[in-house]
């Protein structure tokens, strides 16, 4: 059996959760839920990433112990997966000590016994916000051009991680496309990074700076850099440096790991120099997508625009966010949300497009006792085999709204077929052999949404009831009012 591994990054855990971690998570569910349509061992990890000076100084705000803070916002994030029926397998969390610190210690462990890990006096710009250590040049105003603030100064005795001495493979890995990088955009970015240099860095800090996070094997003084033990999620909830890892032996490498552009180097440079000096494979493809913004501008606390993604659903649906983010944001650029826009395609393409022309077949179809699921005309079947062509190619490529502007297309072309063939007017055999092909029409659409709008297709398959001989046609209720 063939399997798949696909990862997202994991959320910080120091707000709720807002729309653009709700699309990452939806793009992920997408593929898995199209792998598993296939008939491949599917595992689908996600999970919240609750280490570090950004969740600790929120804990602070919040007036909470750090774990309390993370046990109950961790909770919120979780409820995504019901809120917008979404398949994950595994959700791991990076306090956890039992599934996760075993595999930090061990990662750790073997690059130290590479001769990759050594003490260093280091002096730097730290950003908060990034996590991460900036150099002076990335400022502007010396600030972090990220998240407007400036860095704090930090003078300190660090471990570093020689990663310099991986560039040079990890470049080739790239170039060759062995360790895949989409969009070739980003490709293009990362190896443009690398050839800028890459530098060793910084992988711990002491612990009177910082307490919350996982101490480093045998120097229990020093606590281990956030974005090192939170890599180590992909591997973790495997099972690795666990006495059960057979998970890890099954599914590793990951066949794909979503991340946004923001932490593409992460995942991009310090993730394969980590896996190359600890001696393990490195993942198959990354996939970079872009921001969602609101109103075309960053959402934010300061800026008061966040958007539940929660509130959304409950309002108009998990569908309808899920339609409305794999086809509004183009998975390689960044794409804009105002509840205007949801609305008009809310309306447009899923109210007038999608849901009136299966109720348009259906009513037609309704009761007939003759109609089985085949296509008798040949543009028809030549349709849908295009479409579905379409969308595997898009798919392939990440191209979610590419895929879901062939579905719509097919339905305008079913739509095109009911006004030609009039099956209100036609005489027999013309009226079955037209309502045969729409309703072969409809199941094909369904079909190709399952992955995007699943509890749409259900409900659609819910109403071409399959009996002995023929079909019976139920018409359910409105799949989308509108608004
Ligand atoms: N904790 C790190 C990831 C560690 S992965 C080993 C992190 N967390 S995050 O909460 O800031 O972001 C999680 C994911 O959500 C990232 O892939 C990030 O790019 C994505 N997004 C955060 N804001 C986003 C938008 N406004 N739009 C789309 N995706 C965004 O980074």
């Amino acid at each position: 059996m063939e399997k798949f591994f696909v990862t997202t990054a994991i959320d910080y855990v120091n707000a709720p959760p807002h729309i653009g971690h709700a699309l990452e998570k939806i793009q992920a569910d997408v593929l898995a839920r199209l792998h598993r349509q296939k008939s491949e061992e599917v595992f689908f990890l996600t999970g919240a990433d609750e280490h570090g000076t950004k969740i600790f100084k929120a804990a602070r705000e919040a007036g909470k112990e750090p774990q309390r803070f993370v046990d109950e916002m961790s909770e919120k994030f979780k409820e995504l997966k019901q809120a917008l029926n979404l398949s994950w397998d595994d959700f791991l969390r990076t306090t956890d000590k039992n599934r996760h610190w075993p595999a930090v210690f061990e990662i750790w462990k073997r690059i130290r016994n590479n001769g990759d890990i050594e003490k260093r006096k280091y002096q730097g710009l730290y950003c908060v916000g990034c996590e991460a250590f900036k150099n002076p040049k990335e400022l502007v105003d010396a600030k972090c051009p990220e998240h407007l603030t400036e860095p704090e100064q930090i003078e300190e005795e660090n471990y570093f991680f020689k990663l310099s001495k991986y560039a040079g493979e990890i470049e080739s890995r790239i170039k060759s496309d062995e360790l895949k990088i989409i969009p070739e955009s980003r490709k293009n970015e990362i190896l443009s990074f690398i050839n800028r240099g890459v530098n060793d860095i910084s992988v711990s800090r002491p612990k009177e700076k910082l307490a919350w996070g996982i101490p480093a094997p045998d120097d229990e003084s020093q606590i281990i850099y956030v974005w090192i033990d939170a890599l180590t999620n992909y591997i973790s909830a495997l099972g690795f440096g666990s006495k059960d890892a057979k998970n890890f032996e099954k599914f590793w490498p990951a066949d794909v790991h979503f991340v946004g552009k923001d932490i593409l180097r992460f995942h991009a440079v310090i993730w394969p120099g980590m896996l190359l000096s600890a001696g393990l494979p490195l993942p198959k493809t990354i996939f970079a997508h872009g921001f969602i913004t609101v109103g075309g501008q960053k959402m934010s606390k300061s800026l008061g625009n966040i958007v539940s993604p929660f509130e959304l659903a409950e309002k108009y649906g998990a569908d309808a966010v899920r339609y409305y983010l794999l086809r509004e944001v183009s998975a390689y650029e960044d794409g804009d949300f105002t509840e205007e826009k949801f609305k008009e395609r809310y309306n447009g393409d899923l109210a007038n497009g999608l849901g009136n022309f299966c109720a348009r077949v259906l009513t037609l179809a309704q009761g007939d006792t003759n109609i089985q699921t085949y296509a008798n005309d040949t543009n028809v079947n030549k349709k849908i085999k295009e479409t579905t062509e379409v969308v595997d190619k898009k798919l392939e490529e990440f191209k979610f709204n590419e895929a879901l502007a062939a579905i719509w297309d097919l339905i305008s072309f079913g739509d095109n077929y009911v006004n030609i063939t009039e099956p209100w007017h036609a005489v027999e055999p013309g009226r079955t052999r037209a309502l045969v092909n729409l309703i072969y029409l409809l199941e094909n659409v369904a079909q190709l949404l399952m992955p995007f709008l699943p509890q749409t297709s259900e409900k659609i398959f819910g109403s071409i009831v399959k009996t002995d001989k023929t079909l019976q046609i139920k018409k359910g209720g409105i799949l989308f009012p509108r608004v």
